[in-house]
């Protein structure tokens, strides 16, 4: 699984055969510049989900329900993922939390909308844990943790995804669960895998921690093409005779 945005990016991740594309909200940080991804809008991921949509023939494309538009009131909930659903064409939503939100899932899911859960770090709870710092190393948050991710699968979630938690605990909650869990910063012992594609492809910089592998540096690859056209283009290289009509 990998995260897209855009119709292009998603085209690709499409096309190289990746499982699952989920629009994650952390658009919020690699597409709108936000430190967090609190400021999300719903109109804001289902512009993000229809773009991606067109793109994807064979991925499952999956919508992040943003922050402050499913927690709380289990009504508002379905409506937003309703309307996700009807206006991305998306396959699944992915909320993030535990027995907190059970009600609301519990509501998307009687509607026929795949849901996929999200533990473990929490992004859109940032100003709860104050960091981003790896989470359930204790016993307690380890043991909710362990119920949550019982009571999303007893629930009917499809899967879930399990962020920045001790590996030993991961490959735990993936033995226990016969639903597949997907991990970011969550070990090897889990059933899959997720990035943000602009931290796999080394488009983000500043962003390096343990859990992330980049597989290219287009960091550099971009900055290099642009230098090198800046460079042409002032030297009259570009265009050619043969770039022009
Ligand atoms: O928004 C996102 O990219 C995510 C993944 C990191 C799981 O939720
Ligand atoms: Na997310």
């Amino acid at each position: 699984m990998l995260t897209s945005y855009d119709y292009s990016m998603a085209k690709l991740v499409d096309q190289a055969g990746v499982d699952v594309i989920l629009v994650g909200d952390s658009a919020s940080n690699v597409m709108a510049g936000n430190e967090t991804t609190l400021p999300m809008t719903l109109d804001q991921m289902i512009y993000h989900g229809v773009s991606v949509r067109k793109a994807v023939n064979r991925a499952l494309v999956v919508v992040d329900l943003p922050f402050g538009t499913y927690q709380g009131d289990s009504k508002e909930a379905l409506k937003s993922a309703i309307r996700i659903m009807k206006e991305t064409a998306a396959d699944a939503i992915k909320l993030e939390g535990g027995a907190e939100i059970i009600e609301s899932i519990d509501r998307i899911l009687s509607a026929g909308i795949p849901v996929m859960g999200h533990l473990g770090l929490m992004p859109q709870s940032i100003n709860r844990y104050g960091t981003y710092s790896v989470r359930a190393k204790e016993e307690e948050e380890a043991q909710k943790l362990i119920a949550d991710a019982k009571l999303l699968e007893e629930a009917g979630c499809f899967s879930v995804v399990l962020e920045k938690i001790p590996a030993k605990l991961g490959k735990q909650v993936a033995e226990m669960l016969r639903i597949p869990v997907i991990g970011i910063g969550a070990g090897n012992g889990v059933d899959g895998q997720v990035l943000v594609i602009h931290d796999m492809l080394g488009i983000t910089q500043e962003f390096s921690p343990r859990f992330l592998r980049r597989y290219a540096n287009l960091a550099e690859d971009i900055k290099g093409a642009v230098s090198h056209y800046i460079t042409d283009v002032k030297s009259r290289d570009f265009p050619n005779e043969r770039e022009q009509y």
